[in-house]
């Protein structure tokens, strides 16, 4: 802690809630070497400095070691400990143009500045500058560590079910929480890749730095794909489409006549949003490389490669439907032309990393998007 961290809450309350030592000061007479700027910087994996004042990086764009976190900084080993840096300031220090130079220069000189928050501020005034919360700072420090094997690529994600009306009150839907799809965005994101997440409807927040459109029926998201896909360089549809929609959607609730007859609904097929995007892909001979999902109830294998062939894609990816809805883990089975692979049971999110590498390798070498 640094000594105007000091002022806002004690060493005592940190090492409280933290149940870790708490330094101050480079004679800490704790320290049997008198080199704690040393013995913390050696054995650490990161430095993230949060909050990073103002003051505090002009201090370090400078160089200066005038204290134990400056100094230690400075002596910590630049290739093996990154510093990442959550700025926090009022929102007129924020944008100074000072301040923009010395974040500039620490960019330059290999620290991450981490973005801040946009909103109320200690001070009373609302605007840029609020440090990161806790979750998204340890969010952000994950993904730091992920490697960066989709950087460059645009990612077009869908994910979640769809729900079609059958009157203002009632509808048909698909069972999926939609977690699935947005570990898969979130691990891309992480990847380095520039995600956009088509989602149906589902209680998820959005991943870090992934740009998000809702939807609802199948129709709207075949809108919302057909909008955004021509940017992208990776499709992967992870929602679980409606297959049919009701032929109409009435107006008004559909009224219990007290005939006991229940109404008749009649049903049309919705459009195959992954289908129709690798065919106009491969229509086009663009370099897009679309990925499918299957969610199955039996025979996975063979019903994942049937659909592979069915939807023209080179990637499928089934799981067992009903082993999987809503819950935090999966286990996935990667069908390509030469075979499967099996990801075994997981969390969604380290499913999702394994599926990006594994993706990024793919388009690493080559793949193309046929699927036949
Ligand atoms: O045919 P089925 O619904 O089993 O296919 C599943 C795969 O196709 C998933 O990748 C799903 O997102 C996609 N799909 C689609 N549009 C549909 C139906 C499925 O994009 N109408």
């Amino acid at each position: 802690m640094t000594e105007a961290a000091g002022q806002f809450i004690t060493p005592v309350t940190m090492q409280a809630l933290s149940q870790r030592p708490v330094y101050g000061s480079q004679w800490d007479a704790r320290a049997d070497n008198n080199m704690l700027h040393i013995n913390l910087s050696r054995e650490a994996d990161a430095c993230l400095i949060a909050p990073a004042s103002a003051d505090f990086m002009a201090k370090l764009a400078q160089g200066r070691a005038d204290d134990l976190l400056s100094l230690l900084c400075l002596a910590r080993p630049r290739q093996t400990v990154p510093l990442l840096l959550a700025p926090a300031m009022n929102r007129e220090m924020w944008s100074h143009p000072a301040t923009q130079r010395n974040m500039a220069q620490l960019r330059a000189d290999g620290a991450t500045v981490l973005g801040v928050g946009q909103g109320d501020q200690a001070c009373g005034e609302t605007g840029d500058g609020r440090m990161l919360e806790p979750q998204e700072l340890l969010d952000d420090l994950v993904a730091f560590f992920q490697p960066k094997s989709l950087m460059g690529q645009q990612v077009l994600i869908t994910a979640g079910p769809t729900y079609e009306a059958i009157d203002p009150v009632r509808g048909i839907t698909n069972l999926s929480s939609g977690k699935m799809g947005f570990a898969i965005a979130r691990a891309a994101r992480e990847a380095g890749a520039e995600v956009t997440l088509v989602a149906g409807p589902v209680s998820l927040a959005t991943p870090r730095g992934v740009r998000r459109v809702d939807v609802r029926s199948a129709r709207d998201m075949q809108a919302a794909v057909a909008q955004q896909v021509d940017a992208a360089t990776v499709f992967i549809a992870c929602a679980a489409v409606a297959d049919w929609r009701p032929a109409v959607a009435a107006d008004q609730k559909i009224k219990k006549d007290g005939s006991g007859q229940a109404p008749e609904l009649d049903f049309v097929e919705n459009p195959d949003i992954l289908a129709a995007v690798a065919q106009s892909a491969r229509a086009l001979s663009r370099a897009l490389y679309c990925v499918g999902f299957a969610a199955e109830s039996q025979d996975l294998l063979a019903n994942a490669q049937a659909k592979r062939t069915r939807k023209g894609v080179p990637l499928l990816v089934g799981n067992i439907g009903p082993a999987t809805f809503g819950q935090d883990d999966n286990a996935l089975l990667l069908v390509d032309e030469a075979g499967a692979l099996e990801l075994p049971h997981n969390s969604k999110l380290a499913l999702a990393r394994q599926l990006i590498a594994n993706i990024a390798r793919r388009i690493r070498a080559g793949g193309q998007n046929d699927g036949h």
